[in-house]
């Protein structure tokens, strides 16, 4: 008899979460005016608003924190940071900062001017509004195929080089960088073939133009290259990733996704004046270059962290999981992005709650539905979060409109993913009667999913 997959850990230490009655969640959402973001964590039972910084550090990790140094100026952590990005990304020079979206403030604050455009497929929300904000142009260049969710293509986060060229051609000489995003959250989750960021990066070179990798999940992104694409099953996590940074000029991470650390981030490059430039910016928005923001502990720990998560062993116990609950999904028949991204399961609201007009708000309503059904936490990657387009604002609602359930990484088990796919279940078994979704009270000009305020259309 073949042994069955199991988990490549054991657990330490657990955490208490409480279930609920509906009847409360009725309350507690409507306090919280229909948006998770300003539910109470403890008011939540499964909480898949997001896989960054929720993961659980190892005993690895644990005892990093220990041997943290808090030296103002180069302190021991830092080196030891720095020895793990050059090894693992293998960048000469790195800025640690408190998060992704503080990587991306230092570098582009440096980079970005007003009038440039920068290309990227499908760039996440702080990206492109550290480029909005600039009064620059974010322009997505993903490939087609990510848009038809019942697709089902090994590399659908890919660039299309053809858009890419265009936007190229069109902008000479006022594109300052590429972002190339790994794996493509956006879209869900989907991962960039090698060959797809080799072809990327030699286009963007031949134009003069500089390739940022958004990193924030670079090590799926090399699970994936490694069981998907042809001559990369025998190289090692570690290779892959070498081979992929190999390609750009620069990376910016979000430490709290691949790195499995609570708070962090950093830029990497190879390029001193860069390395120069950020600096400037680094001291008065992070603090001074070798801490970035971080307490020494957290430096120690994500050097730990990136190190220990570029194993296979570790990302195919975490891709496992989430194609465990993608095959739930497929046995109940609710349509979510195809395949099965490697943080998350991206359900397609219009396809679920057909009913509900765009307006409405599909992904925040089926965002509600959920949560009130079981407590389980999940995130609208859809309308509400594309925004309003900042010269006409109007709401954007040309791109996909997703309920998106990341997983934690090392925090739940199967049996939770048991739950959260029947809770999907009841729901989409009723979904014929949900015909009605929320409407706009206020929201803020800028990111506005975090802080709306809706109000429940009967
Ligand atoms: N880039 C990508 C691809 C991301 O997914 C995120 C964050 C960031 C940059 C910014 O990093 O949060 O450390 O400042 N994504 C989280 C998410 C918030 O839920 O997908 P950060």
């Amino acid at each position: 008899m073949n042994l069955p997959f199991a988990e490549s850990w054991k657990i330490k230490m657990v955490e208490p979460i409480k279930r609920s009655t509906r009847q409360e969640r009725e309350q507690w959402l409507k306090e919280a005016h229909y948006n998770v973001f300003q539910l109470r964590a403890e008011q939540v039972f499964i909480d898949l608003l997001t896989d960054s910084g929720t993961g659980a550090m190892s005993d690895r990790q644990w005892s990093e924190l220990m041997l943290g140094d808090e030296s103002y100026a180069g302190a021991t952590s830092f080196f030891k940071f720095k020895n793990a990005v050059k090894n693992i990304l293998g960048f000469d020079y790195v800025i640690p900062t408190h998060q992704g979206r503080a990587a991306e403030n230092v570098l582009f604050s440096y980079l970005v001017k007003e009038g440039n455009v920068i290309p990227g497929n499908a760039h996440f929300d702080t990206t492109k509004g550290h480029i909005e904000s600039r009064h620059a142009t974010a322009i997505d260049v993903t490939v087609d195929e990510a848009k038809d969710t019942q697709l089902e293509v090994p590399f659908k986060g890919n660039v299309s080089v053809e858009k890419l060229e265009r936007v190229l051609r069109e902008n000479q000489g006022n594109v300052p960088f590429m972002v190339l995003t790994v794996t493509n959250n956006t879209v869900g989750g989907q991962p960039v073939s090698m060959q797809n960021i080799k072809e990327t990066c030699e286009l963007c070179h031949k134009y003069g133009v500089p390739v940022v990798m958004d990193s924030a999940r670079f090590a799926e992104n090399a699970y994936f290259i490694k069981t998907r694409e042809a001559g990369y099953a025998s190289k090692s996590i570690k290779e892959i990733a070498l081979e992929m940074f190999s390609h750009v000029d620069a990376a910016t991470m979000s430490a709290k996704k691949d790195a499995i650390v609570n708070m962090g981030g950093f830029i990497a490059t190879n390029n001193a004046d860069w390395y120069e430039g950020c600096k400037l910016f680094c001291i008065p928005f992070e603090g001074y270059v070798t801490y970035g923001g971080l307490n020494g502990r957290d430096v120690n720990a994500m050097a730990q962290g990136l190190d220990e998560n570029t194993e296979f062993d570790m990302l195919e116990t975490r891709i496992h999981q989430v194609q465990y609950l993608a095959s739930l999904l497929d046995e109940y028949k609710i349509p979510y992005q195809r395949p099965a991204g490697g943080h998350a399961i991206f359900v397609d609201a219009k396809q679920v709650l057909t009913a509900v007009p765009k307006e409405e708000f599909p992904a925040q309503t089926l965002t509600c539905e959920l949560y009130l059904e079981a407590g389980i936490r999940g995130c609208e990657i859809g309308y509400m979060l594309a925004d309003r387009d900042p010269v006409t604002r109007e709401n954007r609602f040309d791109g996909l409109d997703l309920l998106r359930l990341a997983i934690p990484r090392r925090v739940y088990t199967d049996n939770h993913m048991r739950v959260i796919a029947a809770a999907l279940k009841n729901v989409y078994d009723r979904r014929n009667e949900i015909t009605r979704g929320v409407a706009i009270e206020w929201e803020a000009p800028l990111m506005r999913h975090f802080t709306v305020k809706l109000r429940r259309l009967q």
